[in-house]
Formats: structure tokens, C-alpha cells, sequence
């Protein structure tokens, strides 16, 4: 078995054992959100457990550096990341931009906030955002790469959350997916290849990533639009000035 798969298969395991340990005192408000659900089936990874997401170990299946080489960035690029969690993968994104911006999307505030914690000990050109990613409140053509790892699966709906993204993607912009071996609601990826059909993304490539894989779409370039600027100067976009947002300073 390869070694990502092992390690992968134990963390799988510890989550478990951790969800055991834990369930009696988070019972009621899990089940209330059916997040338990979470570690047998499709549902919202749990913040409370957002520690196992920094494992160091998790770099032997895809590490921060290859995920950066992947994304074809420049110093300048304007990238978002949905589902950041607790930001696993977002300080190198971040480094690699240096006068760009990374916008960080995630459903569950708590994981916002440990990604803010860990991001503002260094990083200044990255931005949070509280939201759904089946609307993301931002102006088309935004954003010139969209990177989502391990998140996809958790989605409702996976289609109208890459739409979304091909919405605020400029014209040959870059979407990044990565699944990830153990996690047990990944999208397999001719799947995925179905669901971006009619959304305006085209399969560009995709490599193994132990037994998961990272695969990149562009935004099909038909219909030029121009590119807007993510924000206003008040930090909040036009489309959804009231989208909650978080800053270094929170
Ligand atoms: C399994 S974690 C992966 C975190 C991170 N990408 C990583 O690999 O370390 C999935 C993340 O996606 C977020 N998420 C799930 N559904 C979402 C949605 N509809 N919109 C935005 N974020 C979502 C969860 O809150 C969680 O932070």
C-alpha cells in the first residue's frame, strides 16, 4: 500500500476514534446539524476537529509547495480558496502572491478564524470571507485562480458550486480540485470532469495525487468580459456588500 494511503487510512481512523471520544458532549448540536453524519457520508467537516487538517503527515499525500507549483501563480495573482479550513494549505498560496491577494471562502466562520490565526502571523495580502460557495459574493472575471482541496464532496451541490466559480473566474482563469485519498465523501474525478460540462470550465489536466488526484479546468475565454477588481474599497464586494468579513485586526 503507498505510503500516503497508510497514513491517510490512520488519520481516517483517528478522526473516528476522536469523533467517539467526543461525541456525548457535541450529541445534541450535532445532531441538531447532522454533522455527525460527517464521517459516514457527505457533510461539513467539523471545526472542532480542525487540528487533524494541520497534521504534517498530510504532506506526504500533497504537500502546501506542489500544490502552489500547480496553480501556475505569479506574484501578482488574485487567487481564492474554498474551504480553506484552518488554512492548511494557505500560507505558502499567500507567500507565493506577494502584491496579490488571497481570498479565503469558507461556510463555517470557526474555520475562518483558525486560518486568520495562523495566516496573520505573517501574511498581510489575504482576505475573509463567511459564505456559501454556491453564491460566492464576488464580481465576475474576479479572481484569476480558484483552488478548492478536499471540499467538493461536502458540497450540495457540487454543480451550481462550480458555476459559481466559473462566474468569478476571469476568462482563462485557473480552477484547481484536489480529492484526496480518506476522505470519505470525495468526488471521483470523471465525476467531476460531468459536472463542470455546461458551466464554462474546460479540462486542461490532471495528476495522481497517491490515490486522489488534482485536476485544473480553465475558464472557457468565449464572452471577454472585463476584469473587475474583487472588492470595493470598504473591503466588501458590489454584489454582496453585507457578505460578513473578518480582518487581522478582529
Ligand atoms: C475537509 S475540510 C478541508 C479544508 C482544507 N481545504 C484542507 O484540505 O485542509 C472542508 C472545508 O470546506 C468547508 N466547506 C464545506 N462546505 C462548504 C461550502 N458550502 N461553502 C464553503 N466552504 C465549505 C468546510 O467548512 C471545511 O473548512
Amino acid at each position: 500500500m503507498p505510503r500516503g494511503d497508510a497514513i491517510c487510512r490512520w488519520g481516517a481512523r483517528l478522526t473516528r476514534n476522536r469523533v467517539a471520544a467526543t461525541e456525548k458532549d457535541l450529541d445534541e448540536r450535532y445532531k441538531v446539524e447532522g454533522r455527525v453524519s460527517r464521517f459516514s457520508g457527505p457533510g461539513t467537516y467539523p471545526h472542532e476537529l480542525a487540528v487533524i487538517l494541520l497534521f504534517p503527515l498530510r504532506r506526504i499525500v500533497l504537500s502546501p509547495e506542489k500544490l502552489v507549483r500547480h496553480l501556475h501563480l505569479t506574484r501578482t495573482s488574485r487567487v481564492l480558496e474554498v474551504g480553506p479550513g484552518p488554512g492548511f494549505f494557505s500560507v505558502d498560496v499567500a507567500q507565493a502572491i506577494t502584491q496579490g491577494l488571497l481570498e479565503l471562502v469558507d461556510v463555517q466562520v470557526e474555520m475562518l478564524q483558525k486560518a486568520r490565526r495562523r495566516l496573520c502571523r505573517g501574511v498581510r495580502n489575504a482576505g475573509y470571507t463567511h459564505a456559501n460557495e454556491v453564491r460566492l459574493p464576488f464580481r465576475s472575471g474576479a479572481f484569476d485562480v480558484v483552488f478548492l482541496v478536499a471540499v467538493l464532496g461536502e458540497v450540495s451541490n457540487a454543480k451550481a458550486c462550480l458555476a459559481s466559480i466559473a462566474k468569478v473566474l476571469r476568462p482563462g482563469g485557473l480552477l484547481s480540485v484536489a480529492e484526496l485519498p480518506g476522505d470519505s465523501d470525495a468526488i471521483i474525478e470523471e465525476h467531476l470532469r460531468t459536472l463542470t460540462q455546461g458551466t464554462g470550465l474546460e479540462f486542461v489536466d490532471s495528476r495522481r495525487v497517491s490515490r486522489g488526484y488534482l485536476a485544473s479546468f480553465r475558464r472557457e475565454a468565449k464572452n471577454q468580459g472585463t476584469t473587475a477588481a474583487i472588492t470595493g474599497a470598504d473591503g466588501a464586494s458590489d454584489e454582496n456588500q453585507n457578505a460578513p468579513r473578518l480582518s487581522c485586526g478582529h
